[in-house]
């Protein structure tokens, strides 16, 4: 019966990660999905403390230890989660990530030692019949097993759980300027030996899966410990463990800064697939069903975030974006010159326009911007001007980067208006005001094959009647790369941290 109930809540977690995961796609419904999958996690957990039994009926215990780890994990991850800020998200992500990869990674480490000291024992129903006594007491030799599959899946969830782990770390450091850039001539190739070696010492291990003698030391009718009678390769395993950990480290460090996100998607699903390794070990459903499907997710996002930039993952990965011919400020490439607007100007563009779209970018993220841009969205709203917002899918630096920071502004989903529909408007629109966006909005991507972003599907902000340019100075984006946009005849740059400039914007509407 308890079993049962137990089955009913692994299905009721699985049931609600996939719900969850659905409702994840639309800004409207996120929050409550995640809370939704949340549920079910909590539902599959406290089900399994409780109602867990392994194949003799025993029950788990140590509850100190595991509701002392629940309740520490539990108060850290609120208080990162509440103090991190915007920017910083793609770093607490890492960090998270990092730790999930620990947890499968010590899984596979527990589980061989576990594996090797209590092999299946061929002698099937051996606790309960032949009563034990009759086996010869004390120290009873019988013969027993690994089984190839076991170490397989230990093997992989230890790789793949300490890549996620060592290359979450990096990419944290990365992120947070507390490491840099490292790379050096022939890396790749020693990347490849560090992996091969792993995986090549891996396959040492499994090939030794097989029956063996074992020593059981018998105590009344169970046996308590039970030994190999060879000799297992333990080092072996250890050295597999930090050749992965190693391979994690050399995998992120060459990988441009800018490029993490891309490189925490892979990493992500790395220890999806660990995890659910662990579920193949505990032959646990939900375990399982929530490794795979952070798996697949972390997938999809890395393909879907390569193409929104017009990049193969192996670009990513050898990091030659943005490397390539940096544009110094403007004038470098002859340009021509780029005009200005003030703000008083500016603010009567808009005001007296009848649609306004705002393009948001990483400036207006860096700049905290996205109280202000909601109030300045409302003032124009109460003179009658309709605001939308263009949405680029990379916008920012992490996926729905734009979504989260207006949501957090309180800017309603119905504004937001992604790509493709926000090109199909800027021709009815009067002013696209671009709020610290650059590469999203560069015409290079659609007119020039040498550009490294050539092929990026972009915000056609210049179909639109007028175009004004929000960021501090001339500096290229993240590609690196100039933006002719700036040089274009409907284009003013109005120049300035995206805050202020929108504050003293409200300030001169207000005043007209
Ligand atoms: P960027 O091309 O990086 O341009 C941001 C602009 O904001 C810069 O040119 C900068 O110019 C300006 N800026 C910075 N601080 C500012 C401030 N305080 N006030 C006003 N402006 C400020 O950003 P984007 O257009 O959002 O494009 C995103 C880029 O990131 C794309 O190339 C994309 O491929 C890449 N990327 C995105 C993701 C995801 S998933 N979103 C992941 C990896 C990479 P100044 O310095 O002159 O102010």
């Amino acid at each position: 019966m308890e079993l049962n109930i137990l089955t009913l809540c692994y299905l009721i977690g699985s049931v609600t990660f996939i719900l969850g995961l659905k409702m994840l796609s639309n800004p409207a419904t996120a929050r409550k999905g995640n809370l939704i999958a949340a549920a079910g996690m909590i539902i599959a957990i406290l089900g399994t403390i409780f109602l867990y039994k392994d194949e003799a009926g025993n029950k788990l215990h140590n509850y100190g230890w595991i509701f002392g780890g629940i309740a520490i994990g539990g108060v850290i991850g609120t208080l990162a989660a509440k103090k991190v800020k915007m920017t910083a998200m793609p770093e607490m992500v890492s960090m998270f990530n990092g730790m999930g990869g620990a947890c499968a990674a010590l899984i596979s480490i527990v589980e061989f030692n576990h594996l090797i000291k209590h092999p299946h024992l061929d002698q099937d129903g051996f606790t309960l019949y032949p009563p034990l006594s009759s086996l010869g007491g004390h120290g009873a030799s019988l013969t027993g097993y690994i089984p190839a599959t076991e170490l397989v899946i230990i093997m992989a969830g230890l790789i793949i759980g300490s890549v996620s782990f060592a290359g979450s770390m990096i990419a944290w450091g990365k992120l947070n300027g507390t490491i840099k850039d490292f790379s050096f001539k022939g890396q790749h190739i020693i990347n490849l030996v560090l992996l091969a070696a792993a995986i090549g010492l891996s396959i040492v291990i499994i090939s030794k899966a097989g029956h063996f003698g074992v020593e059981a030391n018998l105590s009344g009718n169970d046996f308590q410990t039970v030994t190999f009678n060879s000799h297992f390769p333990i080092l072996i395993f250890y050295a597999v463990f930090a050749l992965a950990l190693l391979y994690g480290v050399f995998f992120v460090m060459p990988i441009g800064g800018a490029d993490m996100p891309v490189v925490i998607s892979i990493l992500n699903s790395f220890t999806g697939v660990a995890a659910a390794c662990g579920g193949f070990l505990y032959d646990n459903k939900v375990m399982l069903t929530g490794g795979i499907l952070v798996g697949a997710a972390g997938t999809l996002l890395t393909i879907l975030m390569c193409k929104a930039m017009n990049r193969s993952l192996a670009n990513v990965l050898i990091g030659s974006f943005g490397g390539g011919a940096k544009a110094g400020p403007a004038g470098a490439k002859q340009q021509g010159a780029y005009k200005e607007i003030t703000l008083s100007d500016a603010a009567v563009l808009m005001a007296y326009a009848n649609k306004v779209m705002i393009v948001p970018g990483y400036g207006l993220a860096v700049a905290q911007a996205q109280h202000a841009c909601h109030d300045l969205e409302k003032l124009l709203e109460s003179k009658g001007v309709e605001v939308k917002y263009a949405i680029h899918p990379v916008a920012g630096r992490m996926p729905g980067h734009m979504n989260v920071l207006l949501a957090e502004a309180d800017v309603s989903y119905e504004k937001l208006l992604e790509m493709e529909q926000a090109n199909e408007e800027f021709p009815s629109t009067d002013v696209v005001l671009i709020l610290g966006a650059n590469d999203v909005v560069n015409p290079a991507a659609k007119t020039d094959p040498s550009s490294p972003i050539y092929g990026m599907p972009i915000l056609d902000v210049e179909l639109a009647k007028n175009v004004i340019v929000n960021k501090r100075s001339m500096k290229p984006g993240y590609a690196g790369i100039e933006n002719e946009l700036f040089f274009q005849k409907k284009t003013s740059m109005l120049f300035g941290d995206a805050k202020k400039v929108l504050q003293d914007l409200i300030g001169e509407i207000k005043n007209l």
